[in-house]
């Protein structure tokens, strides 16, 4: 900046502002040096004799001018600083807040100061023409119209929307809903463009363009209504939005509805489930822009070389999911316990006289009926639960477990008369478990509450139940379910004893090693024991054994499975997990060796965490392990073919 650029700038000659600055004003008048005084402070200009007088050639200072709109701004002036320290220049740092005209008066203060580089990261504003500090720019769009003398770097959010819409298309979404701000017309583009690749074209009632508030009171029922199967948002606050929305609608994320966000944040990774984004590295990019500017300031690129797109993807969390999913498979109904479990880690579970200290004691929701029915949710199955809660604080915490992992609750009855049902469990360094249980609600879920909610039933495939509730209860449920042509799978848990007309209508019976022993505790073992439960007229038995998987038989098969060999940490639960993935795989038609082989892998993913329900794997989480769980699978089917499982 000159001193022509200061006189224009005041509307008054060159002569009349260098008169003001060497003090020789005698003949201008009062308001006119007030003003011309006013725009050099305001642009903090230094007369060049000055500049000649006082300044380095080299001042080692890189300007930074940020606009907050931009996607990222924050993460890319941390690696600016960062890589600007590191490479000894220190930062000046202008907000242009937004505002074109802002941004020209810093950058014209940038060369005043003598800075030796500009970085911008806005799109309010060109550089001023004839600019002599070298440039580099960080844009959010490609700009057509460019002058070659910036080095630009930048991402399309085009590209955002693009990737996002084409990632549900693929997955088999077609009624994908966008949920965007007034600014993201280049991420609508880019949803229509992938859908227009597939010959198609978005129903336009399923894109709504507004602010925050106008998503949160308007957009998001609006896309509801139209019955979508997944939402792109601008970003993950609004996705969480989404979430609480579906949520209020007794429905799940993604069992029900899948969600994406084009912008990606660390809220991304703390919530439940954690939301898939479209990923741009901005912690990479302003240490990027840095490095492309000192290569310029030291005359070892030109900026006409530069015009760098940077690529974006998609991060796979957990909150999109096919909606083949969604309705793949057959209604499951749980009838069963909802406990309060808490969890006392020790070393080692103490025997008769013993006292032990436990580091570490947590209370997360529990119960097998309620753990099977959340491992089910959670896998993407459509689950109801018959249950009965205290009206207390656990009830509720266990409620709002069961609703966040997609399970209908209408079975659900909240008793004042008693509290929820408690487990105490120890966990020992091993991760063996033991579980002491007062039954609480658990006791009242008798067969007029069933009666009541016998409906439920009516279009099911599967009915899991154990008898952690009465023999009466499950007797019951039994018989309806026999009637409504419903599968019965069982596991007895706590029983030593089985009333011998409940085996003929069994299915599935799940019972752990010590369990089957219990109750024939005169075979000589397991094969033999599963034999017996065969010939009481059991049609499929599995006997799960911890770490060494399970046994299995029916009228054609039988024979030992593995398990998969993850280090277990808490094993409690291993077998509601077992049971949830066995339920929601042959509920989606898979043949039971298949559906062994899933539910070996829902297991062993959750005794790798402590407890039971926020251990267990949802969809996406178990997809990870498709390719072990299709050679487990594979590795089965041709022991089917030969016969000699
Ligand atoms: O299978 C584990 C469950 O058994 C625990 O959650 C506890 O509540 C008991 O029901």
């Amino acid at each position: 900046m000159n001193i022509k650029d200061i006189a224009n700038l005041c509307g008054v000659s060159p002569s009349t502002v260098s008169k003001i600055l060497h003090n020789k004003d005698e003949d201008i008048s009062v308001e006119t040096r007030k003003k011309v005084l006013e725009i050099i402070k305001e642009y903090q200009y230094v007369p060049y004799s000055k500049v000649l007088k006082s300044a380095s050639p080299k001042t080692n200072i890189v300007g930074v001018l940020l606009s907050e709109n931009i996607y990222g701004a924050q993460d890319m002036l941390y690696s600016i600083e960062k890589a600007a320290a590191e490479n000894g220049y220190s930062i000046m740092l202008c907000n242009t807040a937004g505002d074109g005209e802002k941004t020209l008066k810093y950058y014209k203060i940038f060369e005043s100061k003598g800075v030796d580089g500009i970085i911008s990261v806005c799109q309010e504003q060109e550089p001023p023409e004839g600019i002599k500090i070298p440039v580099v720019r960080i844009l959010d769009k490609k700009i057509t119209t460019r002058k070659n003398i910036f080095a630009d770097i930048y991402f399309d959010m085009r590209d955002a929307g693009y990737l996002a819409a084409n990632y549900l298309l693929e997955k088999g979404h077609h009624k994908i809903a966008c949920l965007l701000g007034k600014e993201d017309e280049g991420i609508r583009e880019g949803y229509v463009q992938a859908y227009r690749e597939k010959f198609v074209s978005p129903n336009e009632g399923w894109t709504f363009i507004g602010t925050e508030e106008d998503i949160a009171s308007i957009g998001i029922s609006k896309c509801l209504n139209e019955d979508v199967t997944a939402i792109i948002c601008a970003n993950v606050e609004t996705g969480y939005v989404v979430y609480e929305k579906i949520r209020e609608r007794g429905d799940a994320v993604p069992n029900k509805i899948s969600v994406i966000s084009v912008r990606d944040g660390s809220l991304s990774e703390k919530i439940y489930p954690k939301m898939t984004a479209v990923h741009i590295p901005t912690d990479e990019i302003g240490g990027y822009a840095v490095n492309v500017l000192i290569q310029m300031m030291e005359g070892r690129k030109s900026a006409h070389e530069f015009r760098e797109k940077i690529e974006q993807n998609i991060w796979e969390r957990s909150s999109v999911m096919s909606p083949a999913g969604h309705e793949r498979g057959g209604k499951i109904v749980v009838v069963g316990s909802m406990n309060m479990d808490c969890m006392i880690y020790v070393n080692h579970i103490p025997t008769g006289g013993e006292t032990v200290r436990s580091g570490n004691i947590i209370s997360l929701p529990g119960g097998k009926g309620a753990n099977q029915a959340v491992g089910a949710g959670k896998l993407g199955g459509l689950v109801y639960m018959i249950g009965r809660l205290g009206n207390d604080s656990d009830g509720k915490a266990i409620y709002n477990s069961l609703v966040n992992s997609g399970v209908k609750t209408d079975g659900i009855v909240f008793d004042d008369g008693i509290p929820t049902g408690k487990a105490y469990i120890n966990v020992a360094a091993d991760g063996e478990s033991t579980i002491v249980i007062y039954p609480g609600a658990n006791a009242k879920l008798n067969r007029s509450q069933v009666c009541q909610y016998e409906q439920l039933l009516e279009d099911a495939h599967y009915c899991l139940l154990t008898l952690e509730i009465s023999e009466e209860t499950v007797e019951y449920t039994i018989q309806s379910c026999k009637k409504k042509n419903v599968k019965v799978i069982l596991k007895p848990s706590t029983a030593e004893k089985m009333k011998e007309s409940l085996f003929k209508d069994i299915d599935y019976f799940v019972p752990n090693e010590k369990e089957a022993e219990q109750l024939l505790p005169d075979a000589a073992s397991i094969e033999e024991r599963a034999d017996i439960f065969i010939r009481k007229g059991v049609r499929n038995v599995i006997i799960t054994l911890g770490q060494n998987g399970c046994y299995f038989k029916n009228a054609d098969y039988e024979g030992f499975f593995p398990a998969c060999g993850f280090h277990p940490v808490d094993t409690t639960g291993a077998a509601d997990a077992f049971i949830s993935a066995l339920a929601v795989s042959l509920s989606e038609g898979e043949d039971i060796l298949q559906a062994i082989g899933y539910a070996t892998y829902a297991s062993g993913v959750t005794v790798t965490r402590q407890g039971v329900q926020p251990a267990m794997p949802d969809r996406g989480e178990l997809s990870l392990y498709q390719e072990e769980i299709s050679s487990f699978n594979n590795k089965l089917s041709s022991k089917k073919s030969k016969d000699s499982l």
